[in-house]
């Protein structure tokens, strides 16, 4: 089985990407050959600052690498250093029926937010497909947001299979129900576009600023509180167990307790849970050439994988 995801570097990580993403992808590299990639060319739909992006994205590698991506199982790469990618999204474009971008929620919520209409943007998904087809990648580990991608994808590797011969694999998305959508601070989906994340390597300070600041409403301390009413509940049982989590929910149905004090049991949860990560994040960045070593080999079993897919396709469409 082969396991593919990517990341883009377009922000700082947050408890959504981790939960979401990043997690399940670290859990699958025991599971089968995982190839996971920093969405760079992607970035660029959004982020016009290449200092940033270059720093973004050692960034990202730090911090999945903090998290327990493992460089001996999974191969981590730039996307752009598979530039080959790029001629199978324009292959796939010639079979992409416009229609079908113009149905992705994605585009139309990134426009909505105020990100430039480009056809970068526009055929995001295209890309997307040539990533994961690339690869002939089995399972594709995601939050809910990219589902409707990966399902593109399917669509897109069906055309090409029908039009040229079966020359492209089906992935499937792989997509946690209890960790599907994370919430943010205001109960929205967290996202670092909507402001409302929590950091996964934010400092101490920094951290708990940001727990305090869930929104709740105005219940009173002596008062029942919904434990479903506020993402406190749902935050706290990422990082507890199901009895702790349950022992949390019997007191917020109690009553006589603050929200403030459980929002300081939930910092304190989310700390400890990520204290592991800290500490090999350090260690990581004791070593200065650690990142770039484990880039370059990431970069070339990558390149090996799409080289033999491209020399499939080329042939199928007839450019060989
Ligand atoms: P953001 O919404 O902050 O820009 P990205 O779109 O870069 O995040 O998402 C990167 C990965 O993390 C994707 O696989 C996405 O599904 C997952 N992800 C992002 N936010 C969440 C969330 N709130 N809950 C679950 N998964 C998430
Ligand atoms: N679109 C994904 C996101 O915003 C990033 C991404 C790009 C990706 N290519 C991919 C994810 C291929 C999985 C597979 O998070």
């Amino acid at each position: 089985m082969r396991i593919l995801s990517g990341i883009q570097p377009s922000g700082v990580l947050h408890i959504g990407n981790y939960f979401g993403m990043m997690r399940p992808a670290i859990v699958l590299q025991a599971e089968g050959e995982a190839l996971y990639f920093i969405a760079d060319y992607h970035a660029l739909t959004s982020l016009r600052a290449p200092a940033a992006l270059r720093e973004n994205s050692r960034r990202v590698a730090l911090d999945f690498l903090a998290c327990g991506l493992d460089p001996a199982r999974a191969a981590l790469f730039r996307q752009s250093d598979v530039p080959q990618v790029t001629e199978l999204a324009w292959i796939l474009s010639t079979v992409t029926p416009k229609g079908l971008l113009e149905r992705a929620h994605s585009y139309k919520d990134k426009v909505a937010r105020g990100l430039a209409a480009s056809a970068g943007l526009f055929s995001y998904p295209v890309l997307m497909a040539a990533d994961i087809l690339i690869y002939d990648s089995d399972v594709v580990p995601v939050g809910r947001d990219q589902k409707q991608h990966v399902e593109v994808t399917r669509d897109l590797a069906i055309k090409m299979n029908e039009t040229f011969g079966e020359i492209l694999k089906l992935p499937e998305p792989r997509i946690h129900a209890q960790t599907a959508t994370v919430p943010g601070l205001d109960g929205q989906k967290m996202s670092k576009s909507y402001g409302n994340t929590i950091d996964i390597f934010a400092e101490e300070n920094e951290m708990r600023k940001r727990v305090m600041s869930i929104v709740t409403d105005s219940t009173p301390v002596e008062a029942p509180k919904n434990p479903d009413a506020s993402p406190i509940c749902q935050l706290f049982s990422l990082v507890a167990s199901p009895e702790e989590t349950a022992a949390l929910r019997a007191a917020f149905a109690k009553g006589g307790s603050g929200y403030g004090d459980f929002k300081k049991q939930l910092f304190v949860r989310l700390w400890e849970f990520f204290a592991p990560m800290r500490q090999r994040r350090n260690e990581i960045l004791a070593q200065p050439d650690y990142i770039d070593a484990v880039l370059a080999q990431g970069a070339a079993r990558a390149n090996a994988i799409a080289d033999g897919v491209m020399a499939r396709v080329r042939t199928a469409v007839g450019l060989r």
